[in-house]
């Protein structure tokens, strides 16, 4: 199948997979095109700004409505409820992907978060690991859904249409979308940063004008696409950090015809229009912003996504790697390929690291060291993709976060072969 998609972010699209399924002109006709059902699906309240309203239109063989009760599933999600609260610096290397047979909701294993999923804010941190097709199609009453791939190539069949991406991509479907994830590749792994706050959105580029970082038109959507399937189908939905399930003698996928802007997207990492400086020092990494979930304090984030792509460093007189530093945002970092560019070593692809509200951290000793004796020609730090998710709120790791093998026992130590060099008789 050769994908279409959609290009821009936050706008009013439309799209019909049959030619006039799409009612012109209102909403909700008396009766809808080819006699299928109108349903709303709104993600944001109906009384937001319109600069904030989420909402989309859909044309379906069968509303949403027709289903039996859910029952909660006896399989819940891998991670555990949460442990103990530490300040430590936490980090892990990657997860190994299951031998037994394991979809993207078996896969699932929670590994940090700050809120219940009760709450219209906060975020939840997973990682997933999957090596086979989901049969089931799945949908997140708790949050909205950014998908970071580290190995193998997804499919993901949505209410919208089907997406496909592969590590250096990400995906975002908004809460409540039902969707199905297929592998294209053996095994999959990836992170998932579950945002239960107001929908992700572009950040503002105040002095930096109208272009730059990640530009809308990047952003892709899919066409309609609908599966008219009369077969049983097992409906998931995580609501309030649970797993329910109900059967359908459809496929939930069947959606004709759509208009509206409460949709999934994707992006490509590589299209990110990085800024740095020209002169000396570097500016602080929210210059990486991809993605931002807004808390309603101004400039004070639920969830920033933010990258740290390859790029050319040319500063000079500058101790260039990120500085030492204590932050009042709690940071959740992985790697999607390379190394990052703060540590020589530790920090691996589909690893982990949490550094939490003013936990001291930055380069490891070597990296340091070797910054600060480095010659300052123009050099590019390249084959590399890490990535933060950002968040205002402290982050609990989960039981399982804390007690895995995974768990790195000796993190401190990266910083304890850093030199005293203070001399008071030299400057
Ligand atoms: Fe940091």
């Amino acid at each position: 199948m050769n994908l279409e998609y959609l290009s821009g972010f936050g706008n009013e699209f439309a799209s019909e997979a049959l030619p006039g399924a799409l009612p012109v002109g209102q909403n909700s006709p008396q009766k809808a095109p080819y006699g299928l059902y109108t349903e709303l699906f709104s993600g944001t309240a109906f009384t937001m700004a319109r600069s904030e309203a989420r909402r989309t239109w859909l044309y379906r063989i069968q509303p949403s409505a027709n289903h039996p009760a859910f029952s909660k599933l006896e399989r819940q999600l891998a991670g555990g409820p949460l442990g103990a609260v530490t300040p430590n610096r936490l980090r892990w290397n990657p997860l190994d992907i299951p031998g037994e047979p394991t979809d993207f909701i078996d896969g699932l294993v929670g590994m940090v978060a700050n809120a219940g999923s009760q709450k219209p804010s906060g975020i939840s941190i997973h990682t997933y690991l999957a090596n086979c097709s989901m049969e089931r199609v799945f949908f997140n009453a708790d949050g909205e859904l950014l998908i970071v791939p580290e190995q193998g190539r997804l499919r993901i069949a949505t209410e919208l249409g089907v997406l496909e991406v592969e590590p250096l991509e990400i995906v975002v479907l908004p809460r409540g979308l039902k969707f199905r994830v297929e592998l294209l590749d053996a095994q999959a792994r990836g992170y998932v940063a579950e945002n239960h706050g107001a929908p992700l959105r572009l950040p503002d580029l105040g002095p930096i004008g109208s272009n730059g970082l990640a530009n809308p038109r990047d952003f892709l959507s899919p066409v309609a696409h609908y599966e008219d399937l009369k077969q049983p189908t097992t409906l998931v939905q995580k609501f309030l950090g649970e797993l329910w399930a109900c059967e359908l003698d459809h496929s939930p996928l069947n959606v004709v015809a759509w208009h509206g802007n409460n949709v999934p997207y994707k992006y490509d990492l590589r299209r990110f229009n990085t800024l740095g400086t020209v002169s000396f020092d570097h500016p602080d990494p929210s210059i990486f912003t991809v993605l931002t979930s807004p808390t309603s304090v101004h400039g004070l984030a639920n969830l920033d996504f933010v990258i740290f792509p390859p790029r050319w460093m040319v500063a000079e007189n500058t101790f260039r790697p990120p500085w030492f530093h204590r932050n009042l945002m709690n940071e959740y970092m992985g790697l999607i390929q390379g190394a990052y560019d703060a540590k020589a070593e530790g920090f691996l692809p589909g690893g982990a690291s949490l550094h939490s509200c003013m936990s001291a951290h930055g380069p490891d000793g070597e990296t340091c060291t070797k910054a600060i004796n480095a010659d300052l020609a123009p050099h590019k730090i390249d084959n590399t993709m890490a990535f933060m998710f950002e968040t205002s709120q402290v982050l609990r790791p989960t039981q399982f976060a804390l007690e895995c093998s995974q768990l790195q026992p000796a993190y401190d130590a990266c910083w304890a072969s850093l030199p005293a060099t203070f001399n008071p008789n030299r400057r």
